[in-house]
């Protein structure tokens, strides 16, 4: 197994070397940075298991270090053990507040230290563990589409329309991940429906469509399991209510239909309408719009998201 890998961000030699020390005789792999923005690019170079930061540094300090990390979903599981002298008080809340997930005092008690790291590193695998049963969730979306041209990178586009239209409203950038998450995973469900039925090129009949819209339920059962989708769920659950109640699985009006969802919901009928189908052709864009646009005054779209879309979009032409 590869030996875990430690970076130490600090610009005073003395406490780098003795850390080492430390570090090295309990067999962990040292990397080293002596100012922040050096750590920064370790961190990515290196991509640590766990990274001692220590607060005073020249060009970037340590707050501004553990922010910057801590706010990319790639670095944020990557454990920060802040370094601060014994009575700063002021400094630990600061550090809470960027995220660090623990702090070691000067002097470095060595016992001390590392009972955190070995507590720390122990996070840090539970997080790797749940990140891949993620990831196989997602590459099980992304293969399912593959597998037919018709939809093919439909999933992606629909995540990042939604995207830019959470951003469009002014959603924060956490609830732009989640959504565009929820935009990769919104069909997995139909890994529970039979392809003849999916790629049928006539019209379905009703045994056929009453198993095609089962597939946001199947999706949300299948995202059920992992505590990390939590949020997304609903969103997988939802995409194909309409504001109107004229949607499924619960014919949920107006905003019952979860924020998340309704983004998607948009994202997903003007991709689908704007593809290829096996039973009709691509709708043009502007085409496409005004169809939404009449929708929308027959009630079936939020209006207000549907407007910032068409904003949007006219915006990108
Ligand atoms: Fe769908």
């Amino acid at each position: 197994m590869a030996k875990v890998k430690i970076l130490i961000v600090d610009d005073n030699v003395a406490n780098v070397e003795l850390l080492e020390a430390y570090l090295l005789s309990a067999d962990y792999r040292v990397v080293k940075a002596f100012d922040g923005q050096e750590g920064i690019d370790q961190a990515y170079k290196e991509n640590p298991d766990l990274i001692f930061l220590d607060i005073m540094m020249p060009k970037l300090d340590g707050y501004e270090v553990c922010k910057r990390l801590k706010t990319d979903e790639k670095m944020r599981f990557i454990p920060i053990v802040m370094i601060t002298a014994l009575s700063e008080m002021d400094a630990k809340i600061k550090g809470l507040d960027v995220g660090a997930d623990d702090f070691l005092s000067k002097p470095f008690n060595k016992l001390e230290m590392m009972a955190r790291v070995r507590s720390l590193l122990r996070i840090k695998n539970l997080h790797n563990d749940l990140d891949s049963s993620e990831n196989i969730i997602f590459t099980l979306a992304l293969a399912l589409e593959a597998k037919d041209p018709y939809t093919a990178g439909h999933s992606e586009r629909v995540a990042s329309l939604a995207r830019s239209l959470a951003k469009e409203v002014g959603l924060p950038e956490d609830m732009q991940n989640k959504i565009h998450k929820a935009g990769i995973l919104h069909d997995i469900g139909k890994i529970g429906i039979s392809e003849s039925i999916l790629n049928k090129n006539t019209t379905l009949n009703g045994d056929e469509y009453g198993e095609v819209i089962n597939h946001p339920s199947i999706g949300a059962n299948i995202c059920e399991p992992l505590k990390s989708l939590l949020d997304i769920i609903p969103m997988v659950r939802y995409h194909h209510e309409r504001f109107d109640g004229s949607g499924h699985p619960d014919g949920l009006i107006g905003e019952n239909t979860p924020l998340g969802a309704r983004i998607i919901s948009i994202a997903d009928a003007f991709d689908a309408m704007t593809s290829a189908r096996p039973y009709r052709e691509a709708i043009e864009k502007g085409k496409a719009i005004n169809i939404m646009t009449s929708e929308a005054e027959m009630g079936q779209w939020d209006p207000k998201l549907l407007s910032a879309f068409i904003k949007m979009m006219r915006r990108s032409d």
